[in-house]
């Protein structure tokens, strides 16, 4: 890919789609995201009109740490905060693909209500082709796949203008360095748009997700110097007999994640020492309830990368 040539061709596209319309880029703060949101305000500067959605779904701090990211570039973001509505979606829920639907209609309805406020026509968004080819292969529908597996976006009041969705992952991470976008998200570990709902087997509840939360800082940071593809830890439903304070203890499991990958159509298990895992471990059983911890061993496939 000729990197500059792209950017010039999809600035273009943008500019001559968009029109007099007014356009709206939802932007999550993973690198596809970003970079659509970068490619949207050189296409459209001031004209474009950028929000950030808690889903309340998150790694800790996002929400901050992305709008301030976007300010530095000149976007000025709106957090548009509604973890209440995507918790009510997922009370109960507990089949990956319920869950995955829940996600995507209260996301699109919720962006829906917001162009219909800022009288948008357009949804700028970074979906990318294995985002695309897992949807229509069936293996899981991603939050961001619509047109493809034959949903109207205009079924949520829009019309979407997708400039990455031929290209991988490592495509994507180029055009962030030639945008001038900091090592921090051009080398930033995917993230899933469903976020922590992603890696919560079973019902997605806040103390739930509080759980996993505070497991995630401690994989992603003990685990990022292997510059792995992804790292995270995942919340299952069973529970398992522990040991606390001398006392029984029926305990969450946690398992720890960490793959190799270039595109995330398939990935290999990551070599960490086992000194680190049990680092990892010894940090993740101070969660309370979490009374154990595993490694997972599969490549994808058979696995998927995340759980759900
Ligand atoms: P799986 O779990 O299918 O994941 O092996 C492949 C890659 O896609 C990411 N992923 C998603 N990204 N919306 C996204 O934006 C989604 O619904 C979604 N589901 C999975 C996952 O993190 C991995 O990088």
């Amino acid at each position: 890919m000729e990197v500059k040539k792209f950017i010039t061709k999809k600035i273009n596209q943008i500019t001559k789609t968009v029109g007099k319309q007014t356009p709206l880029v939802a932007c999550s703060g993973g690198v596809d995201s970003m970079v659509c949101t970068i490619l949207a305000h050189q296409a459209l500067d001031k004209k474009l009109q950028a929000i950030f959605i808690d889903d309340g779904l998150m790694r800790e701090g996002e929400p901050v740490i992305v709008t301030q990211m976007l300010r530095k570039f000149g976007v000025e973001t709106k957090l548009i905060r509604a973890q209440g509505r995507f918790f009510k979606a997922l009370r109960g829920k507990i089949d990956p693909e319920e869950k995955r639907k829940a996600f995507r209609e209260t996301f699109y309805r919720l962006l829906g209500e917001v162009i219909k406020i800022k009288k948008a026509k357009f949804l700028i968004q970074g979906t990318i082709k294995a985002d695309i080819i897992e949807t229509k292969g069936k293996i899981k529908t991603q939050h961001n796949v619509l047109e493809q597996i034959g949903i109207d976006p205009q079924k949520y009041g829009f019309d979407l203008i997708e400039p990455l969705k031929d290209l991988f992952k490592p495509e994507v991470r180029q055009l962030a360095r030639a945008l001038g976008l900091p090592k921090e998200i051009y080398q930033r570990m995917p993230f899933p748009g469903p976020g922590l709902a992603t890696r919560i087997v079973g019902e997605v509840t806040l103390p739930r997700v509080k759980i996993i939360r505070k497991a995630t800082k401690i994989v992603e940071k003990e685990l990022e110097k292997f510059k792995p593809f992804q790292a995270f830890a995942v919340l299952l439903a069973d529970k398992a007999t522990g040991i606390r304070d001398g006392k029984r203890d029926l305990g969450n499991i946690v398992i720890i994640r960490c793959v190799d990958s270039s595109n995330a159509m398939t990935a290999k298990v990551s070599e960490i020492p086992l000194k680190v895992l049990q680092k990892i471990q010894e940090k993740i059983t101070k969660i309370p309830s979490v009374v154990r911890v595993c490694y997972d061993l599969t490549p994808k496939p058979p696995a998927t990368i995340e759980y759900i």
